[in-house]
């Protein structure tokens, strides 16, 4: 016998044993898969190119075929036993050049790590895959972060093909459900008021709330024991005017129409806070990013109105970057004069006059916030407020702003000694200094100390990605919040990171100061390139209950022109709503892991609790719940469903349990109110 007729028969009792009798070895390529499951951090996968749409090069070596993707990555293949091998070389895209990316391929079979490549580093020569399969019935391919964040990790599966004995039964599949479904039941006929019961405003500063109330309309508005200085326009639900002396006034809010009427207490609060319960709007950024204008701005405020969202709470309008004038941009609407003669910041032409816009918005009832950088530079390479501190935040207060997000960016360069630093290189610059904590502290102090002296109200939102701790010192400056985290992006690796880091912050969330674990990204978002969030349904239900149960500013990241079904839904229960916008301002934490499952319990000023049964892994969960005293609840409790706005049941906690199913990736929001 020659040696490969010895290995055929060696390999044909192999298969014989494990049920496989007919040895007739085919290849499958992985590109000849359906890769549109595939969940990764960034871009789409690329079938025979990289992420970024090139041909596949591994350490100075292309390939013709394979799959290029995006840590965190996950391809689930159902192999249905009928695989004999896997084999791929694998390594970090060169296409990510000057930057310093970091990547783990592992392969699981049946849930269980069958071989894995190590932390892989960009120009690492590709490394040989080869996992022998017989008997598997799924195969995961996944690319970790390499443990330094997801950035850049642009990875390659390249020459990545099965051995197989029956080619025509590969499938690739993804555990988390795909298809939307609706669960806020639609607002009544009749009014309701909805929204925060409590309200911050300085003295002296100008006042602005409109009463956020569903049902038909026409609707006409009252509101009872308004402190003077105050006045409601029984049409539009408006609230304007000034109060000139700190104190607390208990207002009866009034709506009525045809169907009836909804009343509602909201406390007016005149003293030195603002922002007591999470801002809840819309921000530019993920959707528009640097193709913003005054333009695009009007129209969401218009769709925020049109869209009903404003009848829900949601009310300020966010412009990001690219507002100001460019220093690279080729694109002539973002060139020109920085600032005037005097040093006041000049908008681009895309924005013209700013007052103009913040009437139109404020007109609607709605508030506007802008965007800037203690820095030179914004992260985007637009004019920063470095040097001009003052004159910016008189700038806002003059046009009318009430919110400023103030993005370090720059700022590493200024703390180097290179203020006029280049846009481009500012992503390595930002962080240096960042965790100096005076040095961390001092641009954002010195931001926070103007806006004060401002004749109007400016929430003050900061955006350093938590660097230093920020928490335990963003609200002594006057921050209102600040971001936790870095960037977020429409991935679900990206959301859980971001939810797995908020727990240590929690402590420091009250009225007036808020963790931000970063935009919401539901809709239709892209960074100007825009496509529907690559979120799964449940994942958006987990995500956004999160953003609620940590009591986090909810900004709304897509466009807003652009909303289905589903989103609308997802951003209209005013049930949900109402637990962010808790004014006992407290943030939940996990207090409970059983697998996969975490649980996250808030405690709510009526006395109540809001719990979040979140599933993280890749199996629904089914369970008979009993350790309610872990939870901190209990005696006997109403349950009640949140999204579904619907009672469960009474339940004794001591004897009872609670039957639960939570769908992969996917929530259980409910609300345990004791019966006293
Ligand atoms: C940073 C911020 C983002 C956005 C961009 C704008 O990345 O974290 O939220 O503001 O800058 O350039």
């Amino acid at each position: 016998m020659t040696s490969n007729i010895k290995l055929a028969t060696i390999i044909g009792f192999l298969f014989s044993l494990i049920g496989l009798n007919h040895l007739s070895a085919q290849t499958v390529w992985i590109d000849q898969l359906d890769l549109s499951t595939v969940t990764q951090g960034y871009g789409m996968p690329g079938k025979n190119k990289s992420v970024d749409g090139k041909v596949l090069t591994i350490g100075g070596k292309t390939f013709e075929r394979g799959f290029g993707t995006h840590a965190e990555s996950s391809l689930f293949i159902l192999l249905n036993k009928k695989a004999i091998d896997f084999t791929a070389q694998v390594g970090i895209d060169d296409e990510v050049i000057g930057h310093e990316p970091a990547a783990e391929f592992v392969v699981y079979g049946d849930g269980r790590k069958l071989w894995s490549s190590g932390v892989m580093r960009l120009g690492d020569a590709a490394k040989l895959c080869s996992v022998p399969l017989a008997g598997v019935e799924k195969i995961e391919l996944a690319v970790t972060d390499g443990g330094n964040g997801n950035y850049y990790d642009h990875a390659d599966w390249a020459n990545a093909k099965f051995q197989a004995i029956d080619v025509n039964t590969f499938i690739t599949t993804n555990p988390v459900a795909s298809k939307p479904y609706i669960l806020t039941p639609p607002p009544s006929a009749k009014p309701r008021i909805n929204g925060a019961s409590v309200f911050g405003v300085r003295p002296g500063s100008p006042f602005l709330f409109r009463v956020p109330a569903t049902g038909v309309r026409p609707m006409s508005f009252s509101a009872a024991g308004l402190p003077s200085g105050l006045k409601i326009d029984s049409k539009t639900g408006i609230i304007t005017g000034k109060l000139s002396k700190a104190g607390t006034s208990i207002v009866t809010l009034v709506a009525k129409n045809a169907e009836g009427k909804s009343e509602k207490k909201l406390r007016i609060v005149c003293g030195s806070q603002i922002a007591l319960t999470p801002p809840m709007g819309w921000n530019s950024w993920n959707c528009f990013a640097g193709e913003v204008s005054a333009e695009k701005v009007r129209r969401a405020a218009e769709a925020m109105v049109k869209s009903g969202l404003i009848n829900h709470g949601w009310n300020y309008i966010n412009i990001d970057d690219y507002w100001q004038n460019n220093r690279d941009s080729k694109d002539q609407t973002l060139r020109g004069m920085f600032r005037d003669k005097a040093g006041n910041i000049v908008p681009n032409s895309r924005f013209g006059n700013m007052k103009v816009l913040a009437d139109y918005v404020h007109g609607l009832g709605l508030k506007i916030g802008i965007y800037s950088s203690p820095g030179p530079w914004t992260c985007g390479g637009c004019a920063g407020s470095y040097g001009h501190e003052k004159q910016d935040a008189q700038s806002y207060a003059k046009w009318g702003f009430d919110y400023l997000k103030y993005d370090w960016c720059s700022y590493g360069g200024v703390i180097n000694g290179m203020p006029d630093n280049d846009p481009h290189k500012v992503s390595s610059l930002s962080f240096q200094g960042g965790d100096n904590l005076p040095i961390a502290v001092k641009p954002y102090k010195l931001m926070g100390e103007y806006l004060r002296q401002q004749p109007r109200d400016i929430v003050y939102s900061l955006c350093q990605y938590g660097m230093s701790d920020v928490w335990t010192w963003g609200g002594s400056i006057g921050g209102n919040s600040w971001r936790t985290t870095n960037d977020i992006t429409d991935a679900w690796a990206s959301v859980r990171n971001i939810v797995l880091a908020q727990d240590k912050a929690a402590a420091w969330a009250k009225p007036g100061n808020w963790n931000d674990p970063d935009m919401l990204v539901i809709g239709t978002v892209g960074w100007g390139d825009p496509h529907p969030s690559r979120l799964k349904p449940d994942e958006q239900y987990l995500h956004f209950s999160l953003w609620c149960l940590f009591s986090a500013p909810l900004l709304i990241g897509c466009d807003m022109e652009k909303f289905d079904d589903f989103t609308l839904n997802l951003l209209t229960n005013d049930e949900v709503i109402a637990i962010d916008q808790d004014p006992l301002g407290k943030e939940a934490t996990c207090v409970q892991s059983i697998g996969d499952l975490r649980i996250y319990v808030k405690e709510l000023e009526d006395g109540s609790h809001a719990v979040g049964f979140c599933n993280f892994g890749l199996e629904t969960v089914d369970l008979s719940y009993k350790d309610f005293d872990k939870l901190g609840i209990t005696g006997q409790q109403m349950v009640r469903d949140l999204w579904r706005q619907k009672n469960i049941g009474s339940i004794n906690t001591s004897n009872d349990e609670l039957k639960l199913k939570v769908p992969v990736h996917g929530v259980l929001l409910y609300k345990f109110i004791s019966k006293k």
